[in-house]
């Protein structure tokens, strides 16, 4: 072997490395990050954002009541559960621990009902898209409990029939939302069958972001862009 070609295998293994390593490199910009927001912000916010008084689902009793149902049935429906009807004890239970809870700590009562909270989204529709939405990791295949889809699993439970939930605003963190399910759910041992599969509405987002971000992807940009290396550098 010369001393030219030796050179040049080790300027083409080389350029092979780089472009693996700039491949592997975690994006700076956020395409292929997670979307839990760990990055500082470019700017800095120096007014106050307002504190969102005006709400209509939240501020008005009757597009309040009207919205957690309407939301929540769309959900219980496309899971194959009955609708839940509104229950004014379940309401007043909410009412109740959100009126002691005044400094507005964002916990659970613990209280005899499954009970699902949220803080800080747009309207009440947000709120429950945001549990329901859970359901885009929970695995249908091995059904149970878990924090990241327990709002979801408690939104669906088959055997819950009545919902009553509460609202308080809490300054510019927004608004808390407290809903109250019974008969509660998320018992071990019945998710199985009380947790139904999605069997209408629009698609969980869930098979098709794996699809695109999974291994199988990135793995043949890297060994695509690794031969061309090969190729194309002298
Ligand atoms: C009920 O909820 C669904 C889904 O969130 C929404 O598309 C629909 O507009 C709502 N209907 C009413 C009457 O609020
Ligand atoms: C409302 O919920 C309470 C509390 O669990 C229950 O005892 C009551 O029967 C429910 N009311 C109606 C009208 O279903
Ligand atoms: C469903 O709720 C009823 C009360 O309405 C209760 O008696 C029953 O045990 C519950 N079933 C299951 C499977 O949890």
């Amino acid at each position: 072997m010369t001393l030219a070609q030796s050179t040049t295998i080790s300027f083409r293994a080389l350029s092979f490395l780089l472009v693996l390593l700039i491949l592997h490199h975690p994006c700076p910009y956020g395409a292929l990050a997670s979307p839990d927001g760990s990055r500082p912000p470019r700017s800095t916010i120096t007014v106050a954002p307002a504190v969102p008084s005006r709400v209509p689902q939240f501020v008005d009793d009757a597009l309040f009541t009207s919205a957690v149902l309407n939301s929540t049935n769309v959900f219980r429906d496309q899971h194959g559960a009955q609708p839940v009807g509104y229950n004014a004890t379940l309401a007043r239970f909410a009412a109740g621990y959100l009126a002691r809870d005044s400094d507005c700590r964002f916990a659970h009562s613990g209280g005899p009902y499954g009970e699902n909270i949220a803080l800080g989204c747009a309207d009440v529709r947000a709120c429950v898209d945001l549990w329901g939405d859970e359901r885009r990791e929970y695995d249908f295949r091995k059904p149970g409990f878990s924090e990241a889809t327990g709002h979801f699993t408690q939104l669906v439970w088959k055997n819950t029939s009545d919902v009553g939930c509460g609202r308080r605003l809490c300054g510019q963190r927004g608004w808390f939302l407290v809903c109250e399910y019974w008969p509660r759910g998320n018992i071990i041992g019945q998710f199985g069958e009380q947790v139904g599969k999605q069997v209408k509405g629009s698609g969980s987002k869930s098979d098709a972001q794996r699809a695109r971000n999974g291994p199988n992807w990135r793995w043949s940009v890297y060994m695509i862009l690794g031969f061309l290396s090969i190729l194309l550098v002298p």
